[in-house]
């Protein structure tokens, strides 16, 4: 066998080298009527967040059909303490990434704070970027009625928006931090913001940390499909951030939370049994050796 550096494997990753282990039959990819359709049916979809390129190919993979390039990047890439920090300029890499990376996942760009709020323009301008520079096929933002007008006018430029009401993270600071939103009276706010959204032309509306019952009547009462993140079975859809689902990240964890994966257990075992053959000569052995 030659080697030659043209029939040696990409020495680091390489976007072409892509292998599939799971035998999937030319799929379409998703689109908003899709997700719309699912709900008709009654059937549930999943979506998570992707910042990169494996984890976009991995989940596309695994038939998620929703990946979200969430301003979560903000805590679970670039390690602030909130998704406030995160700017666009930030986000429209990662969001490239994750599109370039799928063949049947629709993927959602997250507008991030201060980004979208001063006026439907604004939010006009920057999901564009979202689109042109990122590949998003899609944007979230959070908020209710207060957000139709953006909705509306993205919307009717060509721009599918996915809303985001109950607890908005952006505005964890004007909510008085962590809290369910919509328990006793504020139901009503609630469902709402949902009928809101849906006229100013969202095609699906995420609901964070919302009671199960009432997740479960403003999904009864939507066209739309409804995602929930804290807000109970009874949603169209779930969200969760990876890095949480597959244990990623240490530390505790939100209720609405469930960990399918211990990957930082795995990673910080195999960083180790590295550094100690390194550091006695175990690696590199012969067989790595030219
Ligand atoms: O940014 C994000 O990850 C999100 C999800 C939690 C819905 O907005």
């Amino acid at each position: 066998m030659s080697n030659s550096p043209s029939e040696e494997t990409a020495p680091y990753g390489s976007g072409a080298a892509r292998e599939s282990t799971t035998p999937v039959a030319p799929v379409k990819r998703i689109r908003t009527q899709h997700l719309r359709e699912m709900k008709g049916r009654g059937e549930r979809f999943a979506m998570l967040t992707a910042y990169d390129m494996y984890t976009a190919q991995i989940f596309d993979e695994a038939g998620i059909e929703v990946l979200l390039v969430g301003d979560s990047a903000s805590n679970n890439v670039y390690g602030n303490e909130t998704s406030l920090p995160v700017t666009v300029d930030e986000l429209i890499p990662l969001t490239r990434a994750v599109s370039r990376s799928v063949t049947r996942s629709l993927v959602v760009g997250d507008l991030p704070f201060g980004s979208y709020q001063r006026s439907p323009e604004q939010a006009y301008d920057t999901a564009v970027r979202f689109m042109k520079e990122g590949g998003a096929h899609a944007v979230k933002l959070e908020g209710g009625r207060e957000m139709a007008p953006q909705i509306e006018l993205l919307s009717r430029g060509g721009v599918p928006v996915m809303a985001h009401i109950g607890f908005t993270p952006q505005s964890e600071h004007a909510l008085g931090g962590y809290r369910v939103q919509g328990r006793g009276e504020t139901a009503e706010r609630i469902l709402a913001d949902a009928k809101a959204v849906e006229a100013a032309g969202a095609f699906a509306v995420v609901m964070e940390m919302v009671p199960g019952d009432v997740a479960g009547q403003v999904t009864r009462e939507l066209a739309i499909p409804t995602i929930g993140i804290g807000a109970g079975v009874d949603c169209d859809g779930q969200v969760l951030v990876w890095q949480d689902a597959f244990g990623m990240r240490s530390g505790k964890m939100a209720r609405f939370v469930k960990q399918y994966a211990h990957l930082r257990g795995v990673l910080l075992e195999g960083a180790r049994s590295y550094a100690d053959e390194v550091r006695s000569g175990a690696f590199p052995g012969a067989e790595h050796t030219f």
